[in-house]
């Protein structure tokens, strides 16, 4: 029975809430198969081609208080910095020398980065490489300011849409955070002609298999161009550290389902997936996945941009990180 519904989500690339819930709950016994098929639609539409995205978190202040994240203003042992234009820059030209052609400025919501300061960031890595991709991952902004960003040259944003239950979103979220206003974020993005992606957590905290079920109906109405999804972790600093991590093996099989729901989308192998299983990243690639977000970052600030417990790849140069990679076989 599992089989004949991976088989038509394969046909389909579509399958009922039942449907989807059946799979999720009987994940362990298809989750072999469902990668298989998944892979051989990702090598028919990419190749085995795996998309490289060098990762620049420009700063760990932020303003807001999602109850699992581990640089949530209200961590007073988070340790806090944040990169200069400048310092940024250096980052990419670090990562263009090494062969990187899209960049990735993640962040918490920090207010030092106003457009002024960002559109000269973009404006400037694109006049030293013309040839790259500018991706932002800066959390919410009025429309204003995405339209302001998109007209200096930013090509992608990633907004993780967290879940698509809003009740489940408040459980998450302290009231100050809106379900409505992270819609808001998404529609504008798309509206403005950015290539978007999307995510979750897969095992957040009060998150039902019904959950996911309706977050592969939501993206796939969505059709954004990349989801990232990644195991929850525990932070040990935050409200939410009573709770236990995701599983790393769902988190792989979901890669599987998203893969097959949407057969030409983005799906990076995560570095919270590689954080909780030492072959995560690897597992994931080999269950239909097709992007990787080596750290550009500077090698001094990287263990303050906590997000969760024990994140990987913080020790390591930009350039023995892609040596990681590549020696792990992806
Ligand atoms: N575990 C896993 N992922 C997390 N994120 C934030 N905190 C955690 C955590 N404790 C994810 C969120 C956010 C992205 C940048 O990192 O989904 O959107
Ligand atoms: Fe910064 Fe969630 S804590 S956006």
């Amino acid at each position: 029975m599992y089989k004949a519904l991976i088989d038509k989500l394969e046909r389909d690339c579509i399958l009922s809430f039942e449907e989807y819930l059946t799979l999720i709950n009987g994940y362990k016994e298809i989750s072999d198969y469902a990668a298989e098929r998944a892979s051989a639609v990702r090598n028919r539409i990419y190749g085995k081609r795996v998309y490289i995205r060098g990762l620049i978190e420009v700063s760990s202040y932020c303003k807001n208080n999602c109850y699992y994240c581990g640089i949530r203003a209200g961590n007073k042992n988070a340790e806090r910095y944040r990169l200069t234009g400048s310092e940024i820059l250096n980052c990419a030209d670090e990562g263009y020398r090494l062969g990187f052609r899209t960049f990735v400025l993640q962040g918490g919501e920090d207010a030092y980065y106003t457009d002024g300061l960002l559109c000269g960031v973009i404006k400037e890595i694109k006049r030293r490489f013309p040839d790259t991709a500018v991706t932002l991952s800066l959390g919410e902004r009025s429309t204003e300011s995405y339209k302001t960003l998109k007209e200096a040259g930013a090509d992608r944003y990633l907004l993780r849409h967290e879940t698509a239950n809003k009740k489940h979103y408040s459980l998450l979220h302290p009231d100050t955070m809106s379900f409505d206003n992270r819609q808001r974020c998404i529609k504008d993005l798309k509206a403005l002609g950015y290539q978007v992606g999307v995510g979750f957590m897969v095992g957040s905290p009060y998150q039902t298999n019904e959950d996911l079920a309706n977050e592969l109906l939501y993206l796939k109405k969505l059709q954004p161009q990349m989801v990232g999804i990644g195991p929850f972790i525990t932070h040990k600093d935050t409200p939410f550290k009573g709770f236990k991590s995701g599983s790393a093996d769902l988190t792989v099989f979901l890669l599987s389902l998203i893969r097959l729901t949407l057969p030409n989308v983005l799906l990076p192998a995560t570095t919270a997936l590689g954080t909780l299983k030492a072959d995560g990243r690897e597992r994931g690639i080999k269950a239909g996945a097709n992007v990787l977000m080596p750290n550009l970052s500077p090698t001094d600030v990287r263990k303050k941009y906590s997000l969760y417990d024990n994140k990987i790849c913080t020790g390591e140069e930009a350039a023995q990180c892609l040596g990681c990679l590549i020696k792990n076989g992806i």
